[in-house]
């Protein structure tokens, strides 16, 4: 019997590249397991985002090396493996196979190659590759939302940034075959679907057809679709009709991921960002002229090379300016091939440190406020987690607030319901349920229970 075991870091675009390998492994009649010491393939899919991730990478092959000897095979994905390529053999020869997020569209033939015998396969397609990974073996491991990647790679190129390399150049899908696909998902009884790529609304349909906005506007419209998210958005692409499609279809949640990065001008300059701070600024002001109370998260860095107090300070205005309901603050770090390695990452790690912690506190207070101001307010919540050790059920609103709430009955994950607000923290609502919860599809119940038997992502 053919059982592998994967384990899988980074951001959603990896988490699904590897429901999409788990699915490929099992129409290729391999089954998954759970303990890895069951597994004849173990699978690494790694993140190369942030960090010195690559050393962390060869710590965890080292542990890997204990169980050579057993008959397994290894294989490490993901952007690690594109960005380190064939060194992995040499650091860890026990590993068979090294392939990057491009090249998982020949996972059969490599797979096929690995089962051969052969010890030294790589998938390492370059920038050029215009092929995308569409597959209908997609496993679906997450109990309420079905993920579709739209677009591929990124071509932004911002200089503290490793996807351009890792990831290769972008390309999207054709929107006949994104709509398929969400069909697919809808027909599994999903309501939620997340359309993702790095750069998402960079997407170029190649027939022509659809615009991102329209794209959006057609995934919901789809039959029993009732939520519709999308991440990662630069807002250089952001355009108004994306807004104008948030107003007209009641589907697209109330919610926009639009990383700023930085507040200082002069520093997004330094980042490639090919934005200016005034120039974010307007966007976010359609955004608040919306029809819906739409909801702005974003990532920001701290401590990029040459960030002085002023600059610092403009990031802490602008996110005073702006209100976002989340921020992911990361202090910088050097990444290998990307443009700022050339750049002296002049900031002390104290330094760093200290600004993330302002930044934190600061938005903190922001969050505070803006979540305070859904006190009383009832809002549809989708169950995403089953009750807790205070009974408490958790599940989301359309803007992504996470809402945990009492209920005089045991809603099902991926049903609706309405909760009438009662508390709020600074991330996060308290509430009770005042409606019966809806019923989910019993093709999505069932899909659940198996994945409960057999977890197919951690
Ligand atoms: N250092 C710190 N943060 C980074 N990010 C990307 N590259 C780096 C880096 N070298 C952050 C950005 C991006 C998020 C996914 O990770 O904020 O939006
Ligand atoms: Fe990285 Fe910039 Fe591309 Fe986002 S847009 S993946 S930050 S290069």
């Amino acid at each position: 019997m053919k059982t592998f075991f994967i384990e899988t870091f980074g951001c959603q675009m990896n988490a699904h590249d590897s429901e999409k390998v788990v699915g490929t492994l099992l129409n290729e009649g391999y089954s998954q397991v759970v303990d890895e010491a069951d597994a004849g393939l173990i699978l690494y899919n790694t993140c190369s985002i942030r960090d010195k991730a690559e050393q962390k990478v060869f710590h965890r092959l080292n542990e890997y090396k204990r169980m050579q000897g057993e008959g397994k095979k290894f294989a490490v994905l993901g952007c690690v493996a594109q960005q380190e390529g064939a060194k992995i053999f040499e650091k860890a020869p026990y590993v068979s196979m090294v392939a990057g997020s491009s090249s998982y569209r020949n996972l059969p033939d490599m797979l096929a190659r690995l089962e051969a015998g052969e010890t030294r396969i790589t998938g390492l397609d370059d920038r050029e590759t215009d092929q995308t990974f569409d597959t209908e073996f997609t496993a679906r491991t997450n109990p309420h939302r079905g993920y579709i990647t739209i677009i591929e790679g990124c071509d932004k190129f911002c200089a503290y940034c490793v996807v351009p390399y890792t990831r290769g150049k972008e390309r999207s899908r054709s929107s006949a075959s994104v709509l398929a696909e969400a069909q697919r998902i809808a027909g599994q009884g999903f309501t939620e679907i997340q359309l993702l790529g790095q750069n998402v609304n960079s997407y170029v349909d190649p027939s022509g057809r659809r615009s991102f906005a329209e794209l959006l506007a057609a995934v919901g419209e789809g039959n029993g679709i009732q939520r519709v998210r999308f991440t990662t958005s630069h807002p250089r692409h952001f355009t108004r009709d994306i807004v104008e499609a948030s107003d007209a279809m009641p589907a697209l949640c109330d919610h926009i991921h639009l990383p700023v990065q930085s507040g200082s001008t002069d520093i997004l300059r330094a980042m490639n960002r090919e934005y200016t701070r005034d120039w974010y600024l307007e966007r976010i002001a359609w955004t608040k002229a919306a029809r819906r109370d739409l909801s702005l998260t974003s990532d920001i860095i701290v401590g990029f090379p040459g960030e002085t107090d002023k600059d610092f300070e403009d990031t802490l205005t602008l996110c005073d300016e702006v209100g976002y309901d989340a921020i992911f603050g990361f202090k910088y770090s050097t990444r290998p091939n990307t443009p700022a390695i050339h750049m002296a990452d002049s900031i002390p790690e104290q330094v760093k440190v200290e600004r993330l912690a302002i930044l934190n506190a600061r938005q903190r207070e922001l969050q505070r406020v803006n979540y305070g101001r859904h006190l009383g307010q009832t809002m549809p919540v989708m169950v995403e987690h089953g009750a807790n050790a205070r009974g408490q059920i958790t599940g989301r609103s359309t803007q992504n607030k996470t809402v945990n709430f009492t209920c005089d009955h045991i809603p099902a994950i991926g049903s609706y319901i309405d909760v009438r607000i009662t508390q709020a923290f600074p991330s996060s609502l308290v509430g009770e349920a005042v409606s019966r919860s809806t019923t989910p599809s019993p093709v999505l119940l069932a899909q659940q229970a198996l994945n409960a038997r057999v977890p197919v992502l951690a």
